[in-house]
């Protein structure tokens, strides 16, 4: 299907206007992409409508970890912290979409018709918990928000860094919710859980490898976060990472040991 958005107005948008705030509004949204070619309109038209699907997958994947932390009794303030951020994804679906708006309208985009995550099957409540905490916050935003923060430093263009600052304001508690997940729930899983949250973590590096290494302007970058951002805190929990062969990576996870009881 392709990816459409709708805007309902009224009521609606008056309480979700609470959330997003005014910052939004006052925006110079008709200073953008005056003296562009064509060509590069185009480009960036297609580069803004694929950010803002990307943001509308993130709010599915929150919505996910929401969910599989309430079915597994996480502590209130845990699930709290986390409730908005289905909301601030949806302030970054709308930040993106104006982008592509305004450098001339959305381009069609063919997409999968939900916007979930990937379902590892666990039946156990904490376990989903903890492979949904892996894959969108402790291995997914982790990546977000340092290339934000790199998109931001190289961009000259004022409203693009209205916009990624907005974002980038949002995004920080995003890629710390995982790790708390992680520190409430890894003590109530056993060994062989625990193996099996290491082959998610794996799964989920992996699924990324290649739109990394399509993007060799940003590889120290990626490799600093894969070490520091994902492999590091991962390791001091138990929880290791198989070798990624990211070049200049220190990979020390690369030994496993067997915890199978
Ligand atoms: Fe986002
Ligand atoms: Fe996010």
């Amino acid at each position: 299907m392709l990816f459409e958005l709708e805007w309902m107005g009224g009521t609606a948008e008056r309480l979700f206007q609470a959330h997003r705030g005014d910052g939004i509004d006052v925006i110079p949204w008709d200073i953008v992409g005056v003296g562009l070619s064509d060509v590069e309109r185009d480009r960036l038209r297609t580069v803004w409508t694929q950010s803002s699907h990307q943001e509308w997958c993130a709010a599915g994947a929150f919505s996910a970890l929401l969910t599989a932390l309430l079915e597994a009794r996480a502590p209130v303030d845990l699930v709290g912290m986390a409730g908005r951020f289905v909301a601030d994804e949806m302030v970054h679906v709308e930040l993106t979409a104006r982008m592509a708006n305004a450098y001339g309208g959305g381009v069609p985009l063919e997409v999968e018709p939900h916007a979930r995550p990937v379902d590892d099957g666990f039946d156990d409540a904490v376990e989903r918990a903890c492979a949904l905490a892996v894959r969108v916050s402790c291995v997914g935003e982790s990546f977000s928000l340092p290339l934000i923060a790199s998109e931001l430093a190289r961009s000259t263009d004022p409203v693009t860094r209205a916009v990624l600052a907005r974002i980038a304001a949002d995004e920080a508690p995003h890629a710390t919710v995982g790790w708390l997940v992680l520190d409430w729930a890894l003590p109530r899983l056993d060994a062989r859980a625990v193996e099996r949250l290491e082959r998610v973590a794996d799964d989920a590096v992996a699924a990324l490898l290649p739109a990394l290494r399509a993007d060799p302007a940003n590889g120290a970058l990626y490799g600093h976060v894969l070490d520091t951002r994902i492999r590091r805190p991962l390791e001091s929990r138990g929880v290791h990472l198989a070798p990624t062969g990211w070049p200049g990576n220190r990979e020390e996870g690369g030994v496993r040991e067997s915890t199978a009881g």
